[in-house]
């Protein structure tokens, strides 16, 4: 007997119709959730998904719709519910969705030459020295790119071997909270437990150090002096490093993130940034900073590293580099490090032409329209609007730097809580108010220990209007799932 298979949803052609539709959710007023959520027809894909798909997707647990259509910061879902993207493809679409220049380039570019191995061509030409403008001046002489796999996982991979082969060296230091990717020596690297579990034999020689923030809580736990947390995780890093009884080697290479970003949105203590900085360089061991969230403008800077005044040796970066999810993911590092022997670090898709020439329109635009002014403007309005939060019991802390901002909630049950949360984990309100805002149209991410953050990154062109529209939102889903209501 044949099965039958079933029946393929129709892709919408881009003709004037769907032109004309994209046009307008472009310039959406105001989300609008007409349907309860999933709507039928998202309801149906999201059926069929969960048949046929690995149990391992994720992120449609949290944000049940099936996409119709994306402009700027808007989906549109296949029901017609409009919602504002926070999500923005994980960090992915600074430009938000669609930018209609970026899809002009790469679809010329289309045309001309789609996939380049890791052979020089114009648009790759054109990337490089993009990318090594938007360095700072002192270190765009002095370092290498290279093209990695066109992920960010692919790239911390390459990170590890190259520092590895150039110290010949084995451990590498990491940090509690810290995420690097789902491959398998990026998973070693990152501070979720859960998620390793699972995996017998990870990458060996990884050791983890605590990781103090640069906010009043400095991240510490709770009980602990903020001050003192600062200084104690100063003094376990020079420990780690230089005790000659301490059990770790000389290591490899330090990675770490300056705004961890799926760890809740930690931005590192500058202090201890800094020192991180000065004693490696002191010993010798190569220092790589993982941009592949913090990088490309998110912060409010190119790169996270340059507003904690040091230079890496080596820098992933990958998610936001084409401006609109065409993948690509590179690091580039100082010449000194260049050791590889020819094609130590291969990979088929290392040559995506048409990244290459969204990126450079990404980087000309983000100068024509002074997008960097608008992720410190944007960024200010969100510090201004969340700030008061903070008065909340519910609400730990609020922290963000840039377009990358988090709300940490944590559990209370003391009697007066919201009848919608006594007894509720930190983690349990946070996905509360993911839903409850997905409700009213706003899509949010969460993140940090048991999911307690809950977390935004906006597309860093995100206007004022649809940023005010998006705060209202979320204010509403925070105070209704955390608040007395008597
Ligand atoms: C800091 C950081 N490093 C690495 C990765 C892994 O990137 P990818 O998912 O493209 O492998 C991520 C992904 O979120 C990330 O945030």
């Amino acid at each position: 007997m044949t099965a039958t298979l079933p029946t393929p949803s129709p892709i919408p052609n881009p003709g004037a119709a769907e032109s004309q539709a994209l046009a307008a959710l472009r310039d959406t007023a105001r989300p609008h959730v007409d349907t309860a959520l999933p709507g039928p027809r998202s309801a149906e894909l999201l059926a069929r998904q969960e048949q046929r798909e690995s149990n391992a997707r994720s992120y449609p647990r949290h944000l049940p719709f099936a996409v119709a259509q994306a402009a700027g910061s808007f989906i549109r879902d296949l029901d017609g519910n409009v919602f504002v993207d926070f999500l923005a493809g994980a960090g992915v679409l600074s430009l938000g969705h669609n930018h209609p220049e970026l899809v002009e380039v790469a679809t010329a570019q289309m045309s001309v030459f789609t996939h380049g191995l890791d052979m020089p061509s114009p648009a790759k030409d054109a990337f490089t020295e993009a990318q090594l403008s938007m360095l700072p001046a002192g270190m765009r002489d002095h370092v290498k790119i290279q093209f990695c796999g066109p992920t960010g996982a692919n790239a911390v991979d390459a990170a590890i071997k190259l520092t590895k082969t150039a110290t010949g060296r084995g451990d590498i230091l990491a940090f509690s909270g810290g995420f690097h990717g789902s491959t398998h020596a990026p998973m070693a690297l990152t501070g979720n437990v859960a998620q390793k579990r699972p995996i017998a034999n990870s990458m060996p020689g990884v050791h983890f150090l605590p990781y103090p923030t640069d906010t009043p809580s400095a991240g510490a736990p709770d009980g602990v002096e903020p001050s003192a947390w600062e200084a104690s995780c100063l003094a376990l890093f020079e420990r780690a490093l230089t005790d000659p009884n301490g059990g770790i080697p000389l290591p490899a290479a330090v990675i770490m993130e300056l705004v961890q970003g799926e760890g809740g949105v930690n931005p590192a203590s500058v202090a201890f940034a800094r020192a991180v900085r000065e004693l490696t360089r002191q010993l010798g061991v190569p220092l790589i900073v993982d941009e592949v969230q913090t990088g490309c403008g998110r912060t409010g800077t190119w790169f996270a590293f340059e507003q904690y005044g040091i230079e890496p040796d080596v820098v992933v970066a990958s998610k936001a580099l084409s401006g609109m999810g065409l993948p690509v993911a590179i690091i580039i590092y100082h010449r000194d490090l260049d050791v590889w022997a020819p094609g130590a670090h291969t990979g088929t898709f290392r040559g995506n032409q048409l990244a290459f020439a969204a990126g450079v329109k990404t980087v000309e635009i983000f100068h024509r329209d002074r997008i960097l002014d608008n992720v410190r403007a944007r960024g200010e309005q969100v510090r201004a609007r969340l700030s008061a939060l903070d008065s909340l019991p519910a609400v730990r802390e609020v922290r963000g730097r840039g377009l990358m901002w988090g709300i940490e909630l944590t559990a209370h049950s003391d009697g007066h809580s919201a009848g919608h949360s006594a007894g509720h984990s930190a983690g349990q309100l946070a996905e509360e108010v993911q839903a409850r805002a997905l409700r009213d149209g706003l899509i949010l991410e969460l993140g940090g220990r048991d999911d307690c953050v809950v977390r935004m990154l906006p597309p860093l062109n995100v206007t004022e209007q649809v940023m005010d529209t998006a705060l209202d939102i979320l204010v509403h889903a925070i105070e209704a799932s955390t608040v007395h209501t008597g």
